[in-house]
């Protein structure tokens, strides 16, 4: 099984194009919905809730997980690759969504990029330093939108006050930068307003998303990796796991994934 994990519903946009482009994997997705969201919380915690996280998806039988959520691939990814799996999964493998969005977009040709992201990506600059490692002369501003997660996790994506916080927030990325030629969605909740966003941005700039630009480079990294490829389960398995109610999100995953998910409830370590 693939694990993919998520600080609650978003991780669902990105693990849906990847099935979409290797339907014969098992996957296996957790929604730590109970402690969602990350994006405001320090990156100590986010580092301790992700290791939950990483210790439940692999003691659970994935070989490989897709941190999909930006803020802990943002905060806690590196530390779980460089410190944690060594010294207890030596041969397990744990990938983030930054650093394939950040070659995305550079090989996009993108010269002057606008980050969308929460608070907790804005600070790490995470995405800045990626960028910047591919290419250093590409421009990038960022703006933080605290409240576009709230909105869309209430449900609310179709109501004006969606449409009037994503263009309060797209006016403040423009003030940074006269003209952006890529705008990165660099927040698993951030597809599921891309019409409101549509309608906000100038013609000509280019909008991409995580989840298509993560399954590509899913694709082309099992292709690099084939002895880690041969140990994932092909028995068209679709897991879905919740920290918090699962009628809750049963409900509203469709909005996310496009189809209807029964989850069954778990409890992360050390979660209260
Ligand atoms: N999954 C988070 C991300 O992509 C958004 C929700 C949260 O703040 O936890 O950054």
């Amino acid at each position: 099984m693939i694990g993919f994990f998520d600080s609650g519903f978003g991780g669902l946009t990105v693990m849906k194009s990847v099935v979409e482009r290797l339907p014969s994997y098992d996957y296996y997705y957790l929604g730590d919905n109970a402690r969602v969201p990350y994006g405001t919380r320090s990156a100590r915690l986010v580092y301790e809730f992700t290791r939950q996280a990483v210790d439940y998806l692999f003691r659970e039988g994935c070989p490989v997980i897709v941190i999909a959520c930006n803020t802990a691939s943002a905060s806690a990814l590196r530390r779980i690759q460089q410190e944690y799996l060594p010294r207890v999964w030596p041969k397990r493998r744990v990938l983030g969504v930054v650093r394939p969005s950040a070659e995305a977009v550079v090989e996009r040709g993108g010269r002057s990029v606008g980050i969308l992201a929460t608070e907790g990506v804005v600070t790490s600059n995470a995405y800045i330093t990626e960028i910047h490692k591919l290419d250093p002369s590409v421009h990038v501003v960022q703006q933080a939108c605290p409240l576009l997660v709230p909105i869309v996790e209430a449900g609310e994506h179709d109501r004006p006050v969606a449409d009037a916080a994503v263009a309060a927030y797209l006016e403040s990325l423009f003030e940074q930068a006269d003209r952006l030629d890529t705008i990165l969605l660099a927040c698993t909740h951030y597809p599921v307003l891309k019409s409101q966003l549509e309608r906000h941005v100038p013609p000509g700039v280019e909008i991409v998303e995580q989840g298509p630009v993560v399954a590509e480079k899913l694709e082309d990294y099992f292709k690099r990796h084939p002895r880690l490829e041969n140990m994932i389960s092909r028995k068209g398995k679709r897991i879905f796991r919740t920290t918090d109610s699962c009628d809750r999100f049963d409900r509203l995953a469709g909005m996310f994934y496009g189809e209807f998910i029964s989850s069954e409830l778990v409890r992360l370590e050390g979660a209260s």
